[in-house]
């Protein structure tokens, strides 16, 4: 069965500048989840018809927004107050890649969605390695739960995505998006953000 895989790994350098700015990061994953859940929305709005994403897509909704919620919480307990959201180059990047016409757009954005969450997972089991080591048990504890959540989210895209194509061209277009993500990760500057 076709299934997605990351073009690259991230570096061992990017946990210290990552959590360089704790406060920065935290608002930058709080409105990762803000999005996450507006997209899961965005698509039950779009795509009602589609088998099966109604129920799939509500219940992530229900479950970044829990996320998101979580990241409140800590982010408040701290003191801190939530910053607003800066301009997300990394989704950007990704979404140019979109074909116009159905089937093509609907698998993309899927597919697309399914590169986040996948990369998602890989930069929060970081955080959660890396907060760990650090001694922050609670900070690790909630991003290795995290980072558990989105590698399953990374999967249910990709099998929304399964029924529009063959199997061969899933794979192929998989392949082309996994170098795409690189690609466009490779040319973000690094901050205290997720992506
Ligand atoms: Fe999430
Ligand atoms: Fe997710």
């Amino acid at each position: 069965l076709a299934h997605l895989a990351l073009g690259s790994v991230t570096g061992a350098a990017w946990f210290a500048q990552a959590s360089a700015d704790l406060g920065a990061l935290l608002s930058d994953h709080l409105h990762c989840e803000r999005k996450a859940a507006e997209n899961a929305l965005s698509l039950v709005r779009r795509y009602p018809h589609h088998r099966g994403l109604v129920a799939a897509l509500t219940r992530m909704a229900h479950e970044e927004t829990s996320h998101l919620a979580q990241v409140a919480g800590i982010i408040e307990r701290r003191g801190w107050v939530v910053r607003p959201d800066t301009p997300n180059r990394y989704a950007r990047g990704l979404l140019a890649a979109v074909r116009p016409r159905d089937p093509y757009h609907l698998l993309d954005e899927l597919l697309i969605a399914s590169f986040i969450e996948a990369r998602s997972r890989e930069r929060l089991s970081l955080l959660g390695d890396g907060f760990g080591a650090a001694g922050d048990r609670a900070l690790s504890d909630f991003y290795h739960s995290l980072a558990s959540a989105e590698e399953r989210h990374a999967g249910l895209f990709v099998d929304l995505a399964r029924p529009l194509i063959s199997e061969i061209e899933l794979c192929a277009r998989l392949a082309e998006l996994a170098e795409h993500e690189t690609k466009v990760l490779a040319a973000l500057p690094m901050g205290s953000r997720i992506h």
